[in-house]
């Protein structure tokens, strides 16, 4: 099948590359000239395992290409993809200037029946507004005998295992009303519904629902743990005991139940409080998300406050070694991180940074640019040395079996500060350092 997606972020390009890996014909369209010629050479604008061999090898079996001529694209496809970004506006509500753009841009070129597909998460009523905006640019061309669908077909896919996740979903959201829409996205999509059935076909704003509930049951999970997390340090109860006691229910389940230094990254905290917005624009008070947004924001500040106390206070001229700046493993985003917020608040407080991470270095870079209190150091063991203490925000895979002897010589006293409780504080204690971690007060 001949695809054109609009937009070569995160979702754009894992959906487009990966439609290109089952056989069809993908074109992906971006206005930035730059990103397109160097995705051309293989060179791929964001860190995602397996993407960039993915990107390659279908570009050169001339299944996937880049192009920033829009007309041409949209002529290329049978279906056209919306995966634009939607950031969030002051008011926390989503930015469709975007989404609604590339409505236009279809409705401007296509010249035979399409198929429109939100993948860009959007709140409900979006399919109806781009549907409207299409109809509009038509009757302005006097094309009215172009038939159009706007199905929404909403992504959830995870970065740091984009890939993967879109290879093997495990479910598949069409919302349409249309039977042949449902039919052209069922051809679309059964190379990836093969052993079972994994397409859920529903109502276009159930469907747009279904994104924003999904990410918002996560973050209320994340949220509900790290709140009873500072419950147990107050109770000195460990809240690792309680997640693997509570987890074996199979109706709370193991997933998503970590206490940690809060959620970050460019969906959560954007989705809760676009549903928050979405409530509030209907005289709906979403009392929950409030709450979990709240958690949230406090959660990150959690890790700041052990260190303040620990120093009772006195933070100026202190220089701390923090390993993990993207906001999860297995990625370079640094969008809504906790490390962002904790370096801030160090920074204010008088504090130096040296800071290592295994692949957000660029982007803190590009972030903080060269500030006297941000040191960039190129392996963890150099962010180390004469530090006041270690910060551990992010649990990457190379910071799990550190050479705690090594830690200890450098540091000018033996205190870590563990946001992703990565080890044991009884260990801890037995090898002479002073731990802190999150809802671990025994
Ligand atoms: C999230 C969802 O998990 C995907 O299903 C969805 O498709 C995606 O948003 C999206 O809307 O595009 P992502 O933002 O890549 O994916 O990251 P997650 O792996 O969900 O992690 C989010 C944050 O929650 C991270 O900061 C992570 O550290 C934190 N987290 C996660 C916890 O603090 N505790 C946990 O138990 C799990």
């Amino acid at each position: 099948m001949k695809v054109t997606v609009f937009g070569i972020g995160y979702v754009g390009l894992v959906q487009g590359a990966v439609l290109a890996e089952v056989g069809h014909d993908v074109v992906c369209v971006d206005v930035d000239a730059h990103k397109v010629e160097r995705l051309k050479q293989g060179i791929i604008p964001i860190y995602e395992p397996g993407l960039e061999s993915l990107v390659r090898e279908n570009h050169a079996a001339g299944r996937l290409d880049f192009t920033t001529d829009a007309a041409a694209a949209v002529q290329h496809g049978e279906v056209q993809f919306i995966a634009v970004g939607t950031p969030p506006d002051e008011d926390g509500s989503a930015d469709l200037q975007y989404v609604l753009s590339v409505a236009e841009t279809i409705a401007r070129h296509m010249e035979s029946r399409q198929i429109i597909i939100d993948k860009s998460t959007v709140p409900v009523g979006t399919a109806d507004k781009v549907g409207a905006r299409v109809a509009e640019v038509l009757a302005q061309r006097g094309r009215e005998d172009l038939h159009f669908d706007v199905v929404s077909n909403p992504e959830f896919l995870k970065e740091g295992s984009a890939v993967a996740d879109c290879m093997r979903p495990d479910r598949i959201i069409i919302g349409t009303g249309s039977e042949h829409a449902e039919e052209v996205m069922r051809e679309l999509y059964a190379p990836f519904n093969r052993n079972h059935e994994k397409i859920i076909v529903m109502d276009v704003r159930s469907a747009e629902l279904t994104k924003y509930a999904a990410n918002c049951m996560l973050a209320t999970k994340i949220s509900f743990m790290n709140e009873i997390a500072s419950l147990a340090e107050k109770l000195e109860a460990d809240i690792e005991m309680v997640r693997q006691g509570i987890g074996s229910d199979p109706r709370i389940g193991y997933h998503f139940i970590y206490a940690g230094a809060g959620y970050g990254g460019s969906c959560f905290p954007k989705d809760v409080q676009a549903l928050i917005h979405t409530a509030d624009s209907i005289d709906f008070d979403a009392k929950l998300l409030k709450a979990v947004e709240a958690r949230n924001a406090a959660q990150k500040t959690v890790l700041f406050n052990k260190i303040h106390q620990h120093f009772d206070g006195n933070l100026r001229g202190r220089t701390f070694a923090l390993w993990g700046l993207s906001f999860k493993p297995n990625t370079d985003d640094m969008r809504e991180a906790p490390s962002r917020v904790l370096m801030e608040a160090l920074w204010k407080a008088g504090a130096k940074v040296q800071a290592y991470d295994p692949e957000a270095m660029e982007e803190t870079q590009r972030l903080y640019g060269n500030r006297d209190d941000l040191t960039l150091c190129g392996t963890k063991e150099a962010a180390l040395k004469a530090a006041d203490g270690l910060i551990i925000v992010t649990e990457w895979q190379a910071f799990k079996a550190p050479d705690f002897d090594f830690i200890k010589q450098q540091l000018s006293q033996p205190v870590i500060f563990d946001g992703r409780n990565q080890f044991e504080p009884k260990r801890m204690a037995r090898k002479g350092f002073k731990y802190y971690s999150i809802g671990r007060c025994v």
